[in-house]
């Protein structure tokens, strides 16, 4: 697939078909996940890839939706912020390197096919629990990982001249 096309192609899918994700198509998530650019290559990170199937109950008391359990298999995306480069003013790089690493996931995912979805607001508390995530392990976003039920609905995005500022000195 054409990177334009996957970039277009990439939508929140919020319904999965039960459909087993092959270990060699995860692994190229994964792979390419890995390969995200962090601040000073310090790659403070850790994903948590969980097979769903039998543990729906648990998985949704970190976000109650249905559809993510849908998924065969849900990734958690964890910081740790005390591995991740600091800025001179104090500012933490961590959240921005696990970004990176997810949209790296996530177009990856795309381009083979798979659905995926950003999901931040999740109960923080109960992935800790559910997760055995220690202290220093932060709990970022998830995404449910599987093959969509839909394809693509139309985009709605703000038109480029309210996004864009071009400086002209
Ligand atoms: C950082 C981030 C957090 C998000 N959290 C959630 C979420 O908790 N639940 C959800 O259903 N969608 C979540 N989304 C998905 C956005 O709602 C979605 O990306 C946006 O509406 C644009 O739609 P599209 O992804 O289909 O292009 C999140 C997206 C981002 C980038």
């Amino acid at each position: 697939m054409e990177f334009n096309d996957v970039i277009r192609k990439r939508y929140s899918v919020r319904e999965y078909r039960p459909d087993p994700v092959d270990e060699e198509t995860l692994n190229k998530v994964l792979s390419a996940a890995c390969l995200a650019p962090t601040a000073a290559n310090r790659q403070p990170f850790q994903l948590i890839v969980v097979h769903t199937r039998g543990k729906e109950e648990l998985l949704q008391k970190i976000y109650q939706r249905e559809w993510v359990t849908q998924a065969p298999l849900v990734i958690c995306a964890c910081a740790l912020p005390d591995q991740a480069w600091v800025r001179e003013d104090g500012k933490c790089y961590a959240d921005v390197d696990v970004a990176i690493v997810m949209d790296h996931l996530i177009l990856a995912a795309t381009e083979l096919g798979l659905g995926t979805c950003w999901i931040a607001s999740i109960n923080v508390q109960a992935a800790r629990e559910i997760l055995g995530l220690p202290d220093d392990v932060e709990p970022v976003v998830m995404t449910p990982l599987g093959y969509p039920v839909h394809t693509i609905p139309v985009k709605e995005r703000k038109p480029l001249e309210d996004l864009i500022r071009y400086e002209h000195w």
